[in-house]
């Protein structure tokens, strides 16, 4: 079997279960495979593959056929300007959420030294993209997850930065600390009914810690906004990503915890999804 028949092959296997990017997941299962770029084998599509891929081809293609991400099968994604290792401890890391790392750097001068928390890091996706982009300072992530915590410092070590950010398996409820400068956070804000509507992939198999936001959604960023008001300083800015639908209780809940609202901003598709404010009470 040549390159091109295998993947004419498990694309149509994969849209047979209404896998929308069927043709493109089947080439990164091949590239993971033959441990070639995609490219490599766009070009060389005669090629032959031999007994022993084949039968990973299908293993990794079966997986993708019970609907697992196709980033948890990889074992990688790229957010911001890095590469990730991600399992299924963690969610993987949304575009959407590159706002916040792109809103954040804007409050992180070049050069200064800033004292950073990032509450619920996952992959650790989020604090590790910054420190990257400003090696001067100095972060704490905690995440209620072991699991998601060995993740995030794997990334850690994988982008030097092991000496830079101190990991904490804790919920915020219990974290208590010094003063921060900074403060971010992608809370959990799905609420019951949507969570029972999410695609199967992510319903299926994203770890539910890091979606669930209880019946209301709400409860996960309520109890960030409240706690951050404790552990940032006086003008420090905690920019955090909300769900749609819910800025406004959100910003009820920043302003009865002393938060000035600086900007709401829009990601890709035009949902309000990404908030900064500044504490001056
Ligand atoms: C939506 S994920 C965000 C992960 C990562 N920051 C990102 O943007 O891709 C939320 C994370 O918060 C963690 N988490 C949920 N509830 C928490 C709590 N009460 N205290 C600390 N972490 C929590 C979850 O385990 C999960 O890793």
């Amino acid at each position: 079997m040549n390159y091109q028949e295998i993947l004419n092959k498990g694309s149509k296997i994969l849209r047979a279960k209404n896998i929308k990017s069927s043709s493109l997941d089947c080439e990164l299962i091949l590239s993971k495979v033959l441990k070639k770029t995609r490219e490599e084998i766009l070009i060389n599509l005669n090629n032959k593959i031999n007994k022993k891929q084949k039968k990973e081809f299908i293993f990794y293609l079966n997986k993708r056929r019970n609907k697992n991400p196709i980033s948890y099968i990889l074992g990688f994604k790229y957010f911001w300007k890095y590469k990730f290792y991600i399992d299924k401890s963690v969610l993987i890391p949304r575009p959407e959420s590159e706002h916040i790392v792109e809103q954040t750097l804007k409050y992180m001068p070049i050069g200064k030294s800033m004292n950073i928390l990032d509450i619920g890091t996952g992959s650790g996706c989020l604090i590790i993209s910054l420190l990257k982009e400003r090696p001067n300072c100095l972060a704490t992530a905690i995440d209620i997850s072991k699991e998601a915590l060995k993740t995030a410092k794997f990334n850690a070590k994988l982008h030097h930065l092991e000496n830079k950010i101190k990991f904490f398996n804790i919920n915020i409820d219990k974290f208590n600390s010094n003063k921060y400068d900074l403060i971010i956070s992608n809370p959990p804000y799905i609420n019951k009914v949507d969570l029972s509507r999410l695609d199967e992939d992510v319903r299926l198999h994203e770890p539910r810690s890091a979606l669930y936001g209880g019946v209301t959604g709400f409860e996960e960023i309520k109890k960030v906004i409240e706690k951050s008001s404790k552990l940032i300083r006086y003008s420090g800015k905690l920019i955090v990503e909300i769900g749609e639908k819910q800025k406004k209780y959100i910003l009820k809940i920043l302003l009865k915890n002393g938060f000035y609202i600086n900007k709401i901003c829009k990601d890709f598709s035009g949902k309000e999804r990404c908030l900064v404010s500044t504490k001056i009470k």
